[in-house]
């Protein structure tokens, strides 16, 4: 097999100029965490590094589609480099959006400066993927499933301390209804737990305090040895030194008191939970395929804050699921009040294609959504401040 980074590197080494290359992250934590990886990568290959795509040799979009605003953002990105665009430089979209058939037509037909497309799977395989593109030249377009598991050793150029993110798991099995990452991030695979061990003790050594384990959904972490991630926390609790141990995002139907008890008996976890409720009626949550009840969820908050004093409680909602009438936003809006949440991350429903939300028939009219998606956030402001 060819060992494209240093091909890569060779060529680089014996360019006139050194070469750059930029790398804009668009969408959540994990999408940051594989920027990382991307610009690490790049390094290298012998690449430099810019933040300005006019200067950029290599211009890559590591990108997001949980939203159609995010995608439209992306496009917006992209279409804007032909003005300022330097001579042979090669666009490349990653991430998410890449990794839908849909997307891929639109930027073969309507964006010919983009040259090499991969979801998030690939990314491990970068360098062969950009050497077939800076020696062959020519348009690559890739769709392979995400099966293989979470590659370890990628090179990775982090952030300066405190904060480092820890991949753990990836990939989703859960198919909410409105919500494509399983499609694009394919099934949940977790890393080995000695492997996140050793990456987490080297971090604290290089003065990284604050460790941020990430994945679709941590709680179903499990990695072929049956470690759970109740376990996960409880090992990495007993590393050496001074660091607080955050993470996310868990899932109320796989969140309970295992967590819990570890969460509060750990002194380096922080009290800190991220617990996207979604919706506050039960015929939405059924509609979401989210495998949990109002009444679960409320006894759920009520179970964590018992157990992990000072607890800091964090969700996610979406206003505007298809068919959500007055009396299911309602039941949002009392929710909210309920649980008094320390902050809330509030998203308008945004349909994607190959989801089964997107079967379902919606009728309510976009003022509305609006509306009452400012009705939650002043309710929320309220909460936060009264
Ligand atoms: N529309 C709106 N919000 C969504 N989210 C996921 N999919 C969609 C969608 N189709 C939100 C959920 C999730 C967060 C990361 O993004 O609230 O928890
Ligand atoms: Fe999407 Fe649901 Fe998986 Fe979260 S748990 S990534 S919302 S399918």
């Amino acid at each position: 097999m060819i060992d494209a980074a240093a091909l890569l590197r060779a060529r680089n080494a014996r360019a006139d100029a050194p070469a750059l290359a930029c790398v804009r992250v668009f969408g959540c934590q994990q999408n940051e965490a594989d920027g990382e990886k991307l610009r690490g990568q790049l390094l290298d290959f012998g690449y430099g590094l810019t933040d300005d795509t006019a200067m950029a040799d290599v211009v890559v979009f590591n990108t997001c589609a949980v939203r159609g605003h995010a995608e439209q953002r992306v496009l917006g990105n992209i279409g804007a480099l032909s003005h300022t665009r330097k001579q042979g430089q090669i666009v490349v979209v990653c991430g998410c959006m890449a990794q839908q058939k849909g997307v891929q037509d639109v930027l073969r037909k309507s964006y010919p400066l983009v040259s090499l497309v991969f979801g998030p799977a690939l990314l491990p395989r970068f360098a062969e993927l950009l050497w077939r593109v800076v020696h062959q030249g020519g348009r690559h377009f890739h769709l392979e499933d995400a099966t293989a598991p979470v590659s370890e050793g990628v090179p990775v150029l982090r952030s300066p301390p405190p904060r480092a993110w820890i991949t753990v798991m990836q990939g989703c099995d859960n198919f909410c209804s409105y919500c494509v990452v399983p499609y694009v991030r394919g099934r949940e695979r977790s890393r080995a737990p000695e492997n996140i061990l050793a990456e987490a003790s080297a971090l604290i050594a290089d003065g990284y305090t604050e460790l941020f384990l990430l994945g679709q959904n941590v709680n179903s972490y499990r990695p072929d040895d049956g470690t759970t991630f109740a376990g996960l926390l409880r090992a990495l609790n007993e590393l050496d030194g001074d660091f607080s141990i955050r993470f996310m995002t868990s899932h109320p139907k796989d969140a309970g008191s295992a967590l819990f008890q570890a969460m509060a008996e750990c002194r380096h976890v922080a009290p800190m939970l991220h617990l996207p409720v979604q919706s506050g009626s039960d015929r939405i949550l059924l509609a979401m395929n989210r495998g949990y009840t109002r009444e679960r969820y409320l006894s759920l908050v009520a179970e964590a804050r018992e157990a992990i004093p000072g607890l800091n409680l964090t969700s996610d909602i979406i206003v505007g699921f298809p068919g959500e009438s007055e009396e299911d936003f309602d039941e949002t809006l009392s929710l909210v009040r309920a649980v008094r949440f320390d902050s809330l991350f509030t998203f308008l429903y945004s349909k994607r294609e190959g989801t089964s939300a997107a079967r379902l028939e919606d009728h309510t009219p976009e003022r509305i959504k609006k509306e009452r998606f400012q009705r939650l956030l002043e309710l929320q402001k309220e909460v936060e401040h009264g």
